[in-house]
């Protein structure tokens, strides 16, 4: 583990503005400042500016779930990445719930990637493939398309500073919500990584975050986060619940004690 740990919870189109800040109230109460995690929150678009006038920076950072790739225009509907310039840190990119039922196709995601990069946010670009995929013996191909297309226009230190989560589809609580075996998810973690070795070299490969994310909850994210590759966790359904998500935080601080004390 070379940085600190990323606790990331997205809330997809779930709570309004009011539970939104409830829940943040929520977190605030019950999650300790820790130097060795960061806490990333992840609210419908709607909510990230009165969040961000309640959060406390020093323990909480702001992602966005998307947004469109071109800065400004005629996109009636839309917010672009240099809208949320400034009010984010990261923003979700590729999610497979945008692949899914939004149509979103590789360029798209490639396109969002430069647009958020070029804005000063951080991308957490998901990766992941289906269960058909999966029994396809296609796992790979997908996670090598989806990564090397995503990556296309960004040099070697914007990938070193990029985090990209492994989300097996079929693994999420919306979609098939299996449970993955944690141990079977540390392949893929070295895979991504081995990508983005051969196409940016060493040292983006060492820097970039490769977080794990599919119906992760406080009763087995200490499982992934002890996998050498992973850098932290995009937690769904148990994010909104403030006792699972403040557990998660928990264990991987204690995790991080145990790891320094080894
Ligand atoms: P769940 O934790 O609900 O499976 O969601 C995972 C996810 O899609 C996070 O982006």
């Amino acid at each position: 583990m070379k940085q600190r740990t990323l606790i990331v919870g997205n809330w997809k189109m779930h709570l309004n503005v009011q539970q939104s800040s409830l829940l943040v109230s929520r977190l605030h109460e019950h999650i300790a400042m820790h130097r060795d995690i960061e806490v990333v929150l992840a609210p419908s678009l709607l909510s990230l500016q009165p969040i961000s006038l309640e959060i406390d920076r020093r323990k909480f950072r702001l992602s966005a779930q998307d947004a469109f790739d071109a800065d400004e225009g005629p996109q009636t509907g839309e917010v672009s990445f240099a809208m949320l310039e400034g009010l984010v840190h990261y923003s979700i990119i590729g999610h497979s719930a945008r692949r899914i039922y939004f149509g979103e196709t590789l360029q798209q995601v490639r396109d969002k990637m430069q647009a958020c990069v070029r804005n000063k946010i951080t991308p957490i670009l998901c990766i992941g493939e289906t269960k058909q995929e999966r029994l396809a013996g296609e796992t790979r191909r997908v996670l090598h398309d989806q990564l090397t297309t995503a990556l296309t226009h960004l040099t070697a230190a914007e990938v070193a500073d990029l985090v990209i989560a492994y989300e097996p589809v079929w693994a999420i609580s919306t979609f098939q919500g299996e449970k993955s075996r944690p141990s079977d998810m540390q392949q893929a973690f070295v895979y991504i990584r081995d990508q983005v070795e051969a196409l940016y070299g060493a040292k983006a490969a060492q820097a970039v975050r490769v977080l794990y994310g599919g119906s992760v909850d406080a009763h087995d994210a200490a499982l992934y986060l002890e996998l050498e590759d992973c850098d932290g966790v995009l937690v769904g359904a148990a994010s909104l619940n403030y006792k699972q998500f403040s557990e998660i935080v928990n264990q991987a601080h204690v995790l991080n004690i145990k790891r320094k004390n080894d």
